[in-house]
């Protein structure tokens, strides 16, 4: 049976492709740095201009399906996950990244109808990986395929999180006294190359057992959910049950057992929804 959704994955890797090659260019110019929700959470003229290039190629090609992109939602466009076709897009994942010349900045493209994510595309453009997977046909990188470490000893792992752009103090205690109880359990090391679709991406790898955050957004995982299932891995919220895309929290694991071995050790909040109006 030919697969609906080929074409679409097929320009998703192409618009990733220009998107990286916008990025790389961009690095060697003076970047003009903004400002969003706080002085910490930041934009450049880059994410609005990849994001831009990748909803009008598509509404040209696909002119019924829908969007929730990082920017466009920043300018004021509702984050509504419907069942029509939708492209959940990260123009420049890692921005604050990007700014400082930090090498892991990825563009995130995933797909979902009916409200199931069916592929995913990131692609780390600085390292010049492409990293894809649809639904029910696997995971790769560079055309190679993709699977997890079959790691269940938490004390043998390596542990992906982020401290993200929350500077409430309150929160940033929780976030503190998560990783000190995971560090002391104790694991191998923790990790973050501040880039929620790159961590993730290294867990469908092998070479990080597990990544989880709060505060993330949906257009940060969408892609990396399906990379990391199709690689074998798990995905959960911080508090154990199946993952939410709206929730604004996350936990990929390689499996179940060191997953709900995180989640012990997790001091869990809340965000504000995406989808909250
Ligand atoms: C951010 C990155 C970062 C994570 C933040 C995200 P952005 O995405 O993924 O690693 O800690 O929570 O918001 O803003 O660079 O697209």
């Amino acid at each position: 049976m030919p697969d609906l959704w080929q074409d679409a994955m097929d320009h998703a890797v192409t618009l990733a492709r220009k998107a990286g090659e916008i990025v790389r260019n961009a690095l060697q110019n003076d970047l003009k740095i903004m400002c969003k929700s706080s002085s910490v959470d930041l934009v450049t003229k880059t994410d609005q201009n990849v994001e831009e290039l990748i909803i009008t190629s598509v509404k040209e090609k696909f002119p019924g399906h829908s969007f929730i992109g990082e920017e466009s939602v920043a300018a004021g466009e509702p984050c509504v996950l419907t069942e029509n076709p939708t492209w959940i897009v990260d123009p420049v994942d890692g921005t604050t990244n990007f700014v400082h010349g930090y090498p892991f900045v990825a563009i995130s493209i995933g797909f979902a109808v009916n409200k199931m994510l069916e592929f995913g595309v990131v692609y780390s453009c600085i390292e010049d990986k492409m990293y894809t997977a649809r639904k029910g046909k696997g995971a790769f990188c560079n055309g190679q395929p993709l699977q997890v470490s079959d790691q269940k000893e938490i004390n043998q792992s390596i542990i992906a999180t982020e401290f993200g752009s929350n500077r409430d103090p309150h929160a940033v205690d929780k976030i503190f006294s998560s990783m000190r109880k995971i560090l002391c359990l104790p694991v191998h090391g923790i990790r973050g190359v501040g880039s929620a679709a790159i961590n993730m991406c290294l867990v469908a790898s092998g070479c990080v057992e597990a990544y989880y955050e709060i505060g993330i957004h949906c257009w940060d995982v969408a892609a990396a959910a399906v990379i990391v299932s199709e690689a074998g891995g798990v995905l959960m919220d911080v508090e154990g049950g199946p993952m939410d895309l709206m929730s604004r929290r996350v936990l990929a694991a390689n499996n179940n057992i060191i997953g709900e071995r995180i989640i012990k050790e997790i001091e869990a909040f809340s965000a504000v929804r995406d989808d909250e109006p």
